[in-house]
């Protein structure tokens, strides 16, 4: 662990937007299929690292549900790198007391990719290290109209009052019930917006953004963001 970081002030949950394979692919000519792999390399990394810093959440967005404009190629392309990923590091995921959760409108993805996901969250459910939660068709507008709905429901069949919904209730019908909010959010490759993810959850968090492309992403760049996060004082509007 570098020398600086404090380890009683570890944030609980770590969010992240691995963003830059399609430009590190592009820097070494290579398509960008290679840049996805690479980043598939980069995430294994990062999570036992998490793990071993004694991080409780780790949040990454793999794909939004905006990225089902780009080529069909460079989805399926995705799609199939998820499986592959699962089948080659479920065991050591589960080895290694993480529990794998998922965000998003998943069960939409091809069904090989549905099954793998399945497998990952019955293999690992009652695992009790890491919660490694992956956003896969995720978008946090369609994530807050989900919850809108489901409270309007409630509220129609005269189960709750309108005033009864608040910020725990309302948090309570997201993807990420249960899941404290992210205390640091980073995204890489130099881009400085969120591009649909966690707006909600993201309130009060701290970002860092890095010019690293997601595939040269080590865990020692998650130590300098980490340290980066413990200088700052949050305030949380207080004085
Ligand atoms: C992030 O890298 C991975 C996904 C969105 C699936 P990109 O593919 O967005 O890489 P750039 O931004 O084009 O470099
Ligand atoms: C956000 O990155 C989504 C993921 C990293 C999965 P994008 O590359 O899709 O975001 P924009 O298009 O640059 O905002
Ligand atoms: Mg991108």
């Amino acid at each position: 662990m570098e020398k600086q970081l404090d380890p009683r002030r570890m944030p609980a949950h770590v969010a992240i937007v691995m963003d830059g394979n399609g430009r590190w692919a592009k820097g070494r000519g290579l398509p960008r299929a290679a840049g996805h792999r690479a980043g598939m390399e980069a995430l294994k990394e990062i999570v036992k690292r998490s793990d071993v810093l004694g991080i409780k959440h780790l949040t990454v967005y793999a794909f939004s549900s905006e990225n089902w404009k780009r080529s069909r190629e460079e989805v399926n392309g995705i799609f199939r790198l998820l499986v592959v990923y699962v089948e080659k590091e479920l065991a050591e995921l589960h080895a290694n007391n993480v529990r794998v959760s998922i965000l998003g409108e998943w069960r939409e993805l091809p069904r090989e990719a549905v099954e793998a996901l399945e497998r990952a969250l019955e293999t690992t459910k009652d695992n009790t290290g890491l919660q490694f939660h992956i956003a896969l068709n995720y978008g946090a507008r369609n994530e807050i109209v989900r919850a809108a709905r489901t409270l309007a429901a409630q509220a129609a069949e005269g189960r709750i009052a309108p005033e009864e919904i608040d910020g725990e209730r309302f948090s309570a019908c997201l993807y990420t019930a249960g899941i404290p909010d992210p205390d640091l959010l980073i995204r890489t490759s130099g881009e400085e917006r969120l591009s649909n993810y966690l707006l909600w959850q993201c309130a009060y968090s701290e970002f860092v953004f890095m010019d690293t492309l997601w595939p040269d992403f080590t865990p020692e760049r998650l130590e300098e963001a980490l340290g980066e996060y413990q200088r700052r004082e949050r305030r949380f509007g207080g004085r």
